[in-house]
């Protein structure tokens, strides 16, 4: 019987066998605060005492990483990012908690006791109550205490883990925090997101080159959301503008800084930033959907009427996954690819599978011309806070958690990911 709803995923799943190297490296993603929660002193717990962001209570992460790394590693998934929550860790400026340092150090060593690489960032959108109250990274003065936190963290951890990124979506932080005004601080003014940009590439230049002097020296990876902006009628010359303007500051000045060292931004005086040029020992893209740009302004992208949509109203389109690995393999050549995060909030478990198979087809078509992807890390290991949705239906996780009593419990997802990575691959008659 013709299935209508398998018919919206025709055309987005891949129509022959998808097939990935044998040290194709498959991970998964998660964040401090978002696995972790909890009554930390930094400014998402802040905003979400004021009301303007969902409360946070955790999925049991800081608890419970032994058993979810075990966990993890029994479905064959090798690599485990994770974060440090900042405000844990440097409570108060200037202050270090050597106890919350040596829970970090043992979650590390625990993924290395389960043959799990754990992959360190140190900035995942929140940071310390005080930092916030100083200026944040608007203040030039304060980029000291970052830098500061950073080689901490980096010599307390180096020996339990090899491999750090300095932030997670530096762009988006600008963008939802400086731009939009979605995000703490909450600021919607365009110059101070133009600061904040060169503010945060500036950083990561000074960042990278603290970890790279520790001794042993770490890979240091960078992590950006591709976005993949569209107009809706490539005919209407305002939409093409509205997309390409889009992209030429977020995508393009993030890349151009990468690849030459020079930060270019709109209005603003080319700045050359020593240290920046090929400031990444790998890239990692992340991506979940396209965004369109309409008539009546932006949203997500789809090229036919009736494409799925996930629990956050967003199509799933895995052709911008595919062009967009494409578009950093040209911007930065000969940088090693990774997908850091992909995955959809859903509790339809069909979807899922449905959504992993035609992203990973989607990876292994970029492979296919030339995209040098070395591997695929998904989001997320256990159902967390997903920010502004809290812990309501926008659920990404191979595994779901029973809130009373944190129990885990592996999706049909989980299973399907395992037999994929056993097996190096999938046939379409593997995807309901
Ligand atoms: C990414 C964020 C991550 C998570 C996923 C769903 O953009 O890096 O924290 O919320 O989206």
């Amino acid at each position: 019987m013709r299935d209508p709803d398998r018919e919206r995923w025709r055309t987005l799943l891949p129509a022959g066998r998808v097939a990935f190297p044998s040290d194709f490296s498959w991970g998964v993603a998660s964040s401090a605060f978002q696995a972790e929660g909890g009554d930390v002193p930094n400014d998402w717990v802040a905003a979400a005492r004021a009301g303007r962001v969902p409360p946070n209570p955790g999925n049991g992460f800081w608890e419970r990483a032994e058993d979810d790394l075990r966990l993890v590693a029994g479905l064959g998934l090798r690599h485990y990012r994770l974060s440090v929550e900042w405000s844990r860790v440097e409570p108060e400026r200037g202050r270090f908690d050597e106890r919350a340092l040596d829970r970090y150090r043992a979650i590390c060593d625990a993924a290395r006791a389960a043959g799990v690489t754990p992959w360190v960032n140190l900035f995942h959108f929140t940071h310390p109550v005080w930092f916030a109250e100083r200026g944040g990274f608007l203040e030039p003065a304060n980029h000291a205490d970052f830098l500061r936190y950073v080689e901490h963290v980096g010599r307390a951890l180096t020996p339990h883990a090899s491999h750090f990124h300095v932030s997670n979506e530096s762009m988006v932080y600008v963008l939802a925090g400086y731009l939009l005004g979605q995000n703490p601080p909450f600021v919607r003014d365009r110059e101070a997101a133009y600061d904040m940009t060169g503010h945060v590439l500036r950083l990561h230049a000074a960042a990278y080159a603290a970890l790279k002097s520790l001794h042993p020296a770490p890979f240091v990876a960078t992590i950006e959301v591709y976005l993949d902006p569209r107009p809706v009628d490539a005919g209407d010359p305002a939409q093409c503008a509205a997309a390409e303007r889009f992209d030429r500051w977020y995508h393009g000045a993030l890349w151009g800084a990468l690849a030459t060292g020079r930060i270019e931004l709109p209005g603003r005086d080319p700045e050359e930033v020593p240290g920046l040029a090929g400031a990444l020992d790998a890239y990692g893209l992340n991506y979940y959907s396209s965004t369109a740009f309409g008539p009546d302004g932006v949203g997500s992208f789809a090229d036919a009427p009736d494409a799925p949509v996930d629990a956050m109203g967003r199509s799933v389109f895995p052709r911008g996954l595919e062009e967009g690995l494409l578009r950093v393999a040209a911007a930065l050549p000969g940088v090693p690819l990774l997908v850091t995060e992909n995955g959809c909030p859903t509790s339809d478990e069909t979807f899922r599978i449905r959504y992993l198979a035609a992203h990973l087809g989607a990876i292994a078509r970029a492979r296919g011309r030339g995209a040098a992807v070395d591997g695929y890390f998904h989001w997320t290991a256990v159902d967390n806070y997903e920010w502004h949705y809290g812990f309501g239906e926008a659920r990404f996780g191979l595994v779901a958690f029973d809130p009373a009593t944190r129990a885990r419990t592996p999706k049909r997802s989980a299973s399907w990911l395992r037999d994929t990575i056993a097996r190096a691959g999938f046939a379409p008659s593997d995807v309901p």
